[in-house]
């Protein structure tokens, strides 16, 4: 079992990253510091981890409001807090905002993904050119690098890259870098390419949050192209306790796929949130199915995606543990509840929040 004691997790208020903080502190056991470096993007929102800001702020959570572009701010972190393992979730993360506009994804995905490898590298070596044993550099990546699937087939760790999208090309590319600097300078690295996860905090650009207020809003629920497509849906908490795993357990150089077990086409997937939706509100769910509307397909929308996480599974031992009807009623449950963080986050409120609370650096 690894020593991890002080973690710097990037993108730590974007939607995975603020349930991987708040799972950390959730776990007893966890004892580390946490250091949140966050530029605070549309998609970032630092209030989310209000009450755990609150409760362990200075001790034990730290926010740091940066890019992991500026190489000064980076290095004033590694050296303040002593940092020893970095859990690397910042990125831009939509597809469809990839293809209006793809330089932030360059910028960020990759030239970020550079700059905290180029800073580990720099501070994690000893003077024999070794590195620290107590370190590791986890960045956490996508099945969508791999491409499309057909109706048949998995990704595995062996899948050849075949990114479709301006934002998997950039994952990919952050992919090959940071395996690069396991190769040539054997920094202590592992890397997970993992499904579409779905739960709490989820910016409602995506699929699941985006349906899901829509048919409390009742607005209409824009499927792409035939509404076939099949993604393979996995509970944000169960990525956070393979990614968990992995910091303590997963072995340097290595990649580990994570998926659910849990393959739907999207129209099926829809009409199941409308089920459930229906039976929570009391709403007419043949109403509710009227409002799906079929738009134009997304350029180069890959058809299918499902992970074999045999790997993790059998190496490390980590299994799913929410099943797919919790993770639905949960993430419903969750958005009929914080409407107000939805509107917060919509209107931007809480960066407001933020600049208030925060001194920008
Ligand atoms: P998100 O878009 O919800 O959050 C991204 C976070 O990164 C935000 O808080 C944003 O402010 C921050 N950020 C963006 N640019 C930054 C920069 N230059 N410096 C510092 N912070 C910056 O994303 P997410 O869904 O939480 O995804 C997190 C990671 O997991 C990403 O690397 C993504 O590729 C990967 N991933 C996501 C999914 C998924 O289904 N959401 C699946 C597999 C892998
Ligand atoms: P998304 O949540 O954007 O994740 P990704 O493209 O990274 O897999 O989309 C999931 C699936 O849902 C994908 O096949 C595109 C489709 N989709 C729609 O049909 N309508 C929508 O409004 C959105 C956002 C996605």
């Amino acid at each position: 079992m690894r020593k991890l004691s002080n973690i710097l997790v990037t993108g730590g208020a974007g939607f995975i990253g603020v349930n991987f903080i708040r799972f950390l502190f959730e776990n007893s056991a966890v004892q580390q510091r946490i250091i949140n470096l966050d530029s605070l993007t549309y998609a970032g929102n630092a209030a989310s981890l209000k009450d755990i800001n609150e409760k362990f702020g200075g001790t034990r959570y730290f926010f740091e409001y940066g890019s992991i572009c500026d190489k000064p701010i980076v290095e004033d972190i590694f050296q303040k807090y002593d940092i020893d393992t970095v859990i690397h979730f910042a990125a831009e993360t939509h597809v469809d905002r990839s293809i209006l506009g793809p330089k932030t994804f360059m910028d960020t995905n990759v030239m970020g993904t550079f700059v905290l490898l180029e800073t580990a590298r720099k501070f994690w070596k000893n003077a024999d050119g070794t590195y620290r044993n107590d370190v590791l550099f986890h960045h956490v990546s996508t099945d969508e690098v791999y491409g499309s699937l057909g109706i048949t087939g998995f990704f595995t760790e062996t899948s050849p890259y075949n990114p479709s999208s301006p934002y998997s090309a950039s994952k990919a590319a952050a992919d090959h870098l940071v395996k690069s600097y396991f190769c040539t300078y054997g920094l202590p690295v592992t890397i997970s390419n993992s499904s579409n996860n779905y739960g709490p905090y989820q910016f409602p650009e995506k699929l699941i949050p985006l349906m899901i207020l829509n048919m409390i809003d009742g607005k209409e629920l824009p499927l792409y192209g035939d509404g076939k497509n099949v993604r393979d849906w996995l509970y944000v908490n169960d990525h956070n306790a393979a990614l968990w795993t992995i910091a303590q357990k997963g072995r340097a150089g290595e990649t580990y796929v994570i998926g659910g077990d849990n393959e739907w086409e999207n129209i099926e997937l829809v009409y199941t949130l409308i089920n459930i939706i229906a039976r929570k509100t009391g709403k007419d769910a043949d109403k509710i199915r009227d409002s799906i509307t079929y738009v134009k397909d997304r350029p180069g929308h890959d058809r299918r995606y499902a992970a074999d996480c045999s790997k993790i599974k059998i190496e490390l031992g980590w299994e799913q543990s929410i099943s797919r009807e919790e993770g639905f009623e949960r993430t419903i449950d969750w958005y009929m509840i914080n409407s107000e963080w939805t509107r917060n986050v919509q209107s931007g409120e809480y960066r407001n929040w933020l600049e208030l609370n925060y001194n920008r650096r």
